[in-house]
């Protein structure tokens, strides 16, 4: 019987060696360890045997079928191993080729430019906030002295709600401009106020180079008591040199706003040609880029600040616009139609 063993043994181990799959191993195992194997056979009849003999066939049978167990495994080991190594042979698995690279995003043109606007007027001491996009009539011309019917509505070309009130007024809209924010930052604080309001509006207009129906605005506006005209120059050059260059100088002259008494536009040399006259400037040296003034007693009233106390300065200026003129971008449209060889370029 201990031949027997030992001949099973070679053999087995014989086979084993030379098994390099899973299903080879697999049907080594069934063939040398299963229930039908010679050595599972050899177990079984143990029974049948003298005491003696059981003692000496059964310890060898069961010491072959640990080490043929043990052989398995390692073997599983190495077969599964080099099982790895032949899918990398053939390529199916290259780990030295470089991973894809993730695509780096970047901040919008538009974002940018109001951050950087941003920080300029936070570092001069202005705070931040924000307003809601749909406003009402109230905020976005009443209170801002542009009352029903007054024909400077005519400014704005205005998007408006579709709800009604029961004598068929509109009283709801796509804001035109961030300037109703003036007047919901003063209802709820008294003076000195100093913010500035970045956000989007809307205008019902027809797109072209130089018009979209959705763009950014920034808004502006200090009030306090003894704030003068030359606060307003003093803070909106400051706030165009840092934008535009050191070197730039500044031109204010009459403009109307509603809201605003004097209004003010204001325009900055040139940078292009420093005021010799050019296609950015069409010719004049001069490029308009905001409008201002000294906030309308009016508009003081309605949020119960005192004129005769209180007075300041607010200012309205266009996000795009400003990287249009910085940029030499000769159409709005690009800001928004998501063409990433127009974006990549920022
Ligand atoms: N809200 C104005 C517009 O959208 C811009 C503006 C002009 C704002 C003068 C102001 C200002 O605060 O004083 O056309």
């Amino acid at each position: 019987m201990k031949a027997k063993l030992e001949e099973l043994r070679a053999k087995a181990i014989n086979e084993l060696d030379s098994i390099d799959s899973p299903s080879d191993l697999e049907a080594w195992r069934i063939r040398y360890l299963g229930r039908k194997s010679a050595l599972t056979e050899i177990l079984r009849r143990l029974a049948n045997l003298s005491l003696e003999e059981k003692r000496a066939t059964g310890a060898a049978a069961n010491e072959l079928r640990a080490f043929l167990e043990k052989a398995l495994a390692l073997k599983k080991e190495a077969v599964s191993e080099s099982e790895i190594a032949r899918s990398i042979e053939r390529g199916r698995l290259d780990v030295t080729l470089p991973g894809y690279p993730p695509t780096l995003g970047r901040l919008h043109p538009t974002t940018q430019m109001l951050r950087q606007i941003c920080d300029i007027f936070t570092t001069m001491g202005f705070g931040v906030v924000e307003g809601p996009d749909v406003e009402w009539d109230y905020y976005n011309f009443e209170a801002l002295n542009i009352p029903q019917d007054h024909p400077a509505r005519d400014m704005w070309d205005t998007l408006w709600m579709d709800s009604e009130t029961a004598d068929g007024q509109r009283p709801m809209l796509l804001r035109t401009h961030t300037s109703p924010m003036q007047i919901r930052v003063m209802e709820s604080r008294r003076p000195p106020v100093r913010v500035i309001v970045p956000g989007k509006v809307y205008r019902y207009e027809a797109t072209d180079a130089t018009h979209e129906s959705m763009f950014y605005q920034i808004e502006g506006f200090a009030v306090d008591r003894n704030i003068t005209l030359a606060d307003l120059k003093g803070t909106l050059f400051e706030f165009a040199k840092r934008l535009f260059g050191e070197e730039r100088t500044v031109r204010f002259r009459c403009d109307y706003f509603p809201f605003v008494e004097p209004g003010v536009e204001m325009a900055i040399d040139c940078f292009l040609c420093n005021g010799g006259g050019c296609q950015l400037c069409s010719g004049s040296g001069w490029i308009e880029i905001l409008g201002a003034g000294m906030v309308h007693p009016e508009v003081l009233r309605r949020v119960n600040y005192d004129p005769e106390v209180y007075t300041g300065f607010a200012f309205g200026l266009g996000v795009e616009r400003m990287l249009m003129l910085k940029h030499g971008i000769d159409d709005i449209r690009l800001f928004y139609s998501n063409d990433l060889r127009f974006l990549r370029q920022f």
